[in-house]
């Protein structure tokens, strides 16, 4: 059996009070086909506690108004909020200013702003940008994109059996040519928390900058960025208990400094004629037109929940019931995990025999289990390990040993029926 180490983020003895925080989750008061919901999709997105819902509905119904536009009081109400958000993400990632906090939909569009951006004004034919072979579509696609336009080429990092980067492979393929690395901190199919610090350090003698993808980072870990010393830093409210439709890109100043806009329009703009157009200061140079400013906001009380419970507390909350999850699947007949990486976090993927995993998905929905099946938008990761797709268990604060072990009971009772035992 794997022995399960866990990500180590959270001190073991910070104590989480799990019965206080499910009740701070509506949703989790509901019932699917009868029975209590157990919700284990929390990598696609997780609850949003009460704060965060009623921070929404106090901005809609007291607050609404535009930002860094009215000289009113509501806009400026509005304004404050919003930036009180860039203040928070701030501290919650240690960037060093507030100005390397970027707004924008999510993870995928602070990706693309950096491929589009960066890329387009950095790669020339023959460079290379350099990704793993665990990537979501996310941080594919995008700087398969820039790398057609600009005639340069996408260096892939293989995975090993257990899914972790082969570190051999990856020193072979830093070069002279590199001209950006971009990896997950934390795998979306694998769970695989790579040793991105040492992987910056390696980026950055070979003279590359380096994007981390950190959906599944931010939410389940401390993310010190200053620490890191990674260039950009990109992650999702809505995976962070926050709303959807809101993403952060962080990057360091010099950086986003002397990269060109990624989208033109209003508030973006310092001047404006038809000759010219003169550029705003950071961040709102990135931020063009009206933004989610609802959904900021929302972040904002989202980080300040997270912050109230304790980010050390979470982590090492997720770490326990992510170890038992491991151990207790791997002793259920039939079970495969997909990925036993070295350090995991907040998830496990796995088969169970030659059940289709939307087949066992459907069975585990009829118990009010929500997990997700499928490639996990990473389907060259499937196709790595052999399988079409696969069932993903992931875990959040409010998740407990004793929904794991309803979701083993679940995944026995699948066996059973499909074996007609
Ligand atoms: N990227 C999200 C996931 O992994 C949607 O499920």
């Amino acid at each position: 059996m794997q022995q399960v180490k866990i990500s180590g983020w959270g001190r073991p003895d910070d104590a989480l009070d799990v019965a206080r925080v499910r009740g701070d989750f509506p949703v989790l008061d509901e019932t699917v086909h009868g029975k209590p919901l157990i919700y284990l999709d929390n990598a696609a997105t997780a609850h949003k506690p009460r704060a965060v819902i009623q921070r929404l509905v106090q901005y809609y119904e007291t607050e609404n108004s535009n930002i860094h536009r009215g000289v009113h009081r509501l806009s400026e109400i509005a304004t404050l909020a919003y930036e009180g958000t860039r203040a928070a993400v701030r501290g919650l990632l240690n960037a060093a200013e507030e100005r390397e906090i970027v707004f924008v939909r999510g993870t995928t569009e602070a990706i693309n702003l950096v491929a589009r951006s960066y890329g387009g004004a950095h790669l020339q034919a023959g460079d290379e940008v350099v990704i793993s072979a665990m990537e979501h579509h996310s941080n594919i696609v995008p700087w398969q994109l820039i790398c057609q336009e600009k005639g340069a080429t996408l260096r892939v990092i293989p995975v090993d059996d257990r899914g972790d980067i082969v570190m051999e492979a990856y020193h072979r393929l830093l070069g002279p040519r590199t001209r950006m690395v971009a990896l997950p901190h934390v795998s979306n199919a694998l769970g695989t928390v790579n040793p991105v610090k040492a992987m910056i350090a390696d980026a950055h003698r070979a003279g590359a900058p380096v994007l981390i993808d950190g959906a599944q980072g931010a939410p389940h870990a401390g993310v010190d960025v200053q620490d890191l010393d990674c260039d950009f830093y990109a992650f999702s409210s809505h995976k962070l208990y926050g709303p959807t439709g809101v993403g952060v890109l962080y990057g360091k100043a010099g950086l986003l400094e002397e990269m060109p806009p990624y989208q033109g329009g209003g508030d973006m703009i310092l001047t404006v004629s038809f000759e010219e157009t003169e550029y705003n200061v950071l961040p709102y140079k990135f931020e063009a037109g009206t933004p989610n400013i609802a959904g900021v906001i929302g972040l904002g009380a989202a980080v300040e929940y997270l912050a109230g419970l304790g980010l050390e507390a979470v982590a090492a909350h997720e770490d326990r019931v992510l170890a038992y999850a491991v151990e207790r699947l791997t002793r259920v007949p039939d079970v495969r995990l997909v990925g036993t990486p070295e350090h995991r976090a907040s998830l496990v993927s796995f088969v169970l025999g030659d059940i289709h995993a939307h087949d066992i998905g459907t069975i585990l929905d009829q118990e009010g289990i929500a997990v997700r099946t499928g490639h996990h938008c990473a389907m060259p990761v499937m196709e790595r390990f052999g399988v079409p797709a696969t069932v993903r268990a992931s875990f959040a604060c409010y998740n407990t040993e004793a929904e794991v072990d309803v979701l083993a009971e679940g995944l026995e009772k699948a066996r059973r029926l499909f074996a007609g035992v």
